[in-house]
């Protein structure tokens, strides 16, 4: 559930006075490091942002990667990704237009449409396939891999599909829209809940100099991801972050974003971190390099799926 629980002990602490106490205790949180997204090929060949990655571990814990795919060409996105394992992760993928026909060894099948969001734990293995449907205008989508900790790793896998009309949009303030995944923005809780790793993750569209406070919990990892337009991510930034760039948040309990001249749209994606070993091999991320092992191998030996072995 949502930070406000942990900045005091009194529930019915309201947002204003909760703001007047964060004024004298503790701070808007300030931009550690911002990271531009960086061209990949990926899957079956589909042209795609990388935002971060294997090689910003650990700084995002417990987020490993966000990719950003987003194109009005086809041919950057229909070869897809078919049929590829995950162990020890959980996958957000969240479809702002645009259409992913999905399968796995569940035995799930189906269609994410504009607006939706799966939430897939992989947890001890699944195989799935991810395949971009042909969109008239420009598809855009992202991932997000969420770290398990090491004792959920090898959870039994489970799906949250969360449809569009599921998902509060709120207009917070003139000019401010939120849509909230998951976690809590004025009281209206997202439909994702009961998170391996408690995580927050809000869409939010800020009109020209339009700005938006959210209070955050001290400790958590909290980013911003600048999908389009440019934002001011902190009250003393030097410049503004442009579309396509990652703002990493230095520690403290609110953060206060501003958007350019052209509006903004970002997600804010906050969560708890692990501080544990990170072993990433590809699709499996374990602890240890023994248990990255013993995942291919099983892969090799056609034992890496645990579930449906059961009635
Ligand atoms: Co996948």
């Amino acid at each position: 559930m949502y930070p406000l629980g942990t900045v005091g002990s009194n529930p019915t602490l309201s947002a204003p006075r909760f703001r007047a106490w964060g004024l004298r205790g503790m701070s808007v949180r300030q931009i550690r490091r911002e990271y531009r997204a960086q061209p990949t090929l990926e899957g079956a060949g589909v042209r795609l942002s990388r935002v971060f990655g294997y090689h910003q571990v650990p700084d995002f814990d417990p987020f490993l990667l966000l990719d950003h795919f987003g194109s009005d060409n086809p041919d950057d996105y229909m070869a897809g990704f078919p049929w590829h394992p995950h162990r020890g992760i959980e996958t957000v993928t969240y479809m702002i237009a645009g259409e992913v026909e999905h399968g796995d060894s569940i035995g799930n099948k189906g269609v994410i449409r504009s607006g939706d969001v799966q939430w897939m734990t992989a947890g001890g293995g699944i195989l799935h396939q991810e395949m971009p449907q042909r969109y008239e205008g420009t598809m855009n989508g992202l991932q997000l891999w969420v770290n398990l900790p090491a004792s959920e790793k090898m959870t039994d896998p489970r799906y949250r599909d969360v449809l569009a009309g599921q998902i509060p949009a709120l207009d917070v303030a003139d000019g401010v829209r939120v849509k909230v995944l998951s976690g809590e923005v004025d009281g209206r809780s997202g439909p994702v809940h009961d998170l391996v790793v408690s995580t927050e993750y809000l869409d939010v569209e800020l009109e020209p100099g339009r700005t938006f406070a959210h209070p955050v919990a001290p400790g958590w990892t909290v980013f911003g991801y600048v999908r389009a337009g440019s934002a001011s991510m902190a009250p003393s930034a030097e410049q503004e972050t442009r579309a396509r760039t990652a703002a990493l948040f230095a520690d403290g309990d609110s953060v206060r974003i501003t958007a350019g001249s052209q509006g903004a749209s970002f997600v804010l994606v906050s969560g708890t971190p692990l501080g544990e070993k990170v072993a990433w091999g590809g699709p499996i991320v374990m602890n240890t390099e023994k248990e990255l092992d013993l995942a291919f191998r099983e892969l090799e030996q056609g034992t890496f799926i645990k579930h449906g072995q059961r009635e």
